[in-house]
């Protein structure tokens, strides 16, 4: 029988004061998320939330293009249309420079209206890292920097150590880190979480999770999409800075860490950080990087930025010496799914070496589906039922999300806006986190750019594999794990 999914606390009436309000982040993920959470009546009626942009051009066209982003939501109830009416009614558009802080009056005035210091006022920040410090210059200078302010930022914070340094700096003098949220949406993902209560709310995991017992683990976050309108945005970042960085290494992390004391925000981020500091320095031939054919076409002039990398991980401590991460993620691949398989070592002795099936070929696989199709499968060798002796065949034992709860889940940034409201650090970064990030990727950014990007075609799982292979292993297709 199905499960429900557990009811939602409600969080007490709020202001969302989104920077960046009627931009790519606020309509597809910031605000949909913001009416999930409404229609589940998380969000109370009382609550407000603004939008705040330098140009508004047509109110009406930016409402339109909402509703399609939020047509799932509307229609899975013929009574979410008037809900939907409802969430409209708790939106503001307001014309606001966060430079000139031309529009604070009118921010000022609506914010007002229900001031008091019980009520959450959260500043997202949708826009360019290189706008954050004047963004929290402009909210401090506007006097809105009140103890219940809260401040939420988007990844890639800068565009290296440097950068990120000084927007910590920047955000810092400004802003308690109490109040800071960075936000790595992947943190917000079900099955990410489900990888801490896998291993840390169960006792059958946790002593084979080291090298005595893993053999290699790969990680797959493969995209179908390209980058169609951030294409100006993403020929400076890469794949390596807007999605190694952050979302790959934060997974690793989740995999890698040493269990906290307790799961709360600080502890969580320490051991985190423990695996940062951990990660070897990579060499030339542990990285690889890619380019889809149309790429330089779309921006209209010749690039060699990357949107696909691979890359050998090894961390320096005594859990995962000598165990390979093989990390990879591009866009335009075949398959979207992002997808954690750890493969165990091979048994000491096969006692059924006599019989025709080599069982060793089928090696025990733990294989976390982060998306689509969240949930959890052991790959297993078990014995084909019937009198003929010893035969085996590859089994698995499936907790599929989907099949075991009767309700959709939740998307990451629904999870995260809440946890926001809470004043729930967990599953935002820490300053030093992301500083220790950037150690790691800074020299992989050089090296990734004395190296030509191979152009792979839209449709393939990227270019042709040179960094497993030199250790015997290939990638495992995400598609093989698909029902
Ligand atoms: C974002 C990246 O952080 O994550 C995008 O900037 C990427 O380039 C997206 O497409 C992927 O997120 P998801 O949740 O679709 O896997």
């Amino acid at each position: 029988m199905k499960q429900k999914i557990p009811e939602t606390a409600n969080i007490i009436p709020s202001d969302f004061v989104i920077i960046g309000g009627t931009g790519h982040l606020s309509v597809r993920k910031i605000l949909p998320a913001l009416f999930w959470r409404f229609l589940d009546k998380q969000i109370d009626k009382n609550s407000q939330i603004i939008l705040c942009d330098r140009n508004i051009k047509s109110p009406s066209e930016f409402f339109d293009n909402l509703k399609q982003h939020c047509s799932e939501a509307i229609k899975k109830d013929k009574n979410n249309k008037i809900i939907w009416e409802q969430f409209l009614s708790i939106i503001k558009i307001i014309e606001l420079d966060v430079v000139s802080g031309e529009g604070h009056l009118e921010l000022l005035e609506i914010l007002k209206a229900n001031f008091d210091e019980k009520r959450p006022i959260i500043f997202y920040l949708a826009i360019a890292s290189s706008l954050f410090g004047n963004s929290c210059k402009f909210i401090r200078d506007s006097g809105l920097n009140v103890p219940q302010s809260r401040l939420v930022i988007e990844k890639p914070i800068g565009k290296n150590k440097e950068t990120a340094i000084e927007i910590n700096n920047e955000i810092s003098s400004i802003f308690k880190e109490s109040q800071i949220y960075r936000i790595d949406h992947y943190l917000g993902k079900e099955t990410v979480q489900n990888l801490m209560a896998l291993r840390f709310a169960n006792t059958f995991f946790e002593n084979q999770w080291n090298n005595n017992n893993i053999d290699h683990v790969q990680i797959t976050v493969s995209e179908t999409i390209g980058v169609k309108e951030r294409i100006a945005y993403y020929n400076e970042y890469g794949a390596i800075r807007d999605m190694l960085q952050n979302h790959l290494l934060q997974l690793i992390c989740l995999i890698a860490m040493e269990p906290p004391s307790f799961y709360e925000a600080d502890q969580m981020r320490d051991e985190k950080l423990r695996v940062l500091k951990a990660l070897k320095p990579i060499a030339e031939n542990e990285i690889q990087t890619g380019q889809y054919r149309s790429f330089s076409d779309e921006l209209e002039e010749i690039s060699n930025t990357e949107t696909y990398v691979a890359l050998k991980v090894m961390i320096n401590n005594w859990r995962w010496a000598g165990v390979p991460f093989y990390i990879r993620t591009g866009k335009k691949l075949s398959t979207k799914a992002s997808e954690i398989i750890i493969t165990f070592k091979k048994k000491p002795h096969d006692i059924f070496s006599k019989f025709t099936q080599d069982t060793q070929d089928n090696p025990n696989r733990l294989i976390i589906r982060v998306q689509p199709e969240e949930g959890l499968k052991l790959k297993l060798t078990s014995k084909a039922p019937g009198p003929g002796g010893m035969r085996f065949f590859p089994s698995e034992l499936n907790l599929s999300f989907g099949d075991t709860f009767s309700d959709r889940l939740p998307d990451a940034y629904e999870r995260l806006l809440m946890d926001v409201v809470r004043g729930n650090q967990t599953l935002f970064m820490r300053s030093d986190e992301v500083l220790a990030a950037w150690d790691y990727i800074d020299p992989i950014v050089g090296i990734a750019k004395k190296q030509e990007p191979q152009l792979y075609r839209t449709g393939t799982m990227g270019p042709e594999d040179k960094i497993l292979s030199l250790d015997g292993h290939k990638w495992i297709d995400p598609k093989d794990e698909l029902k």
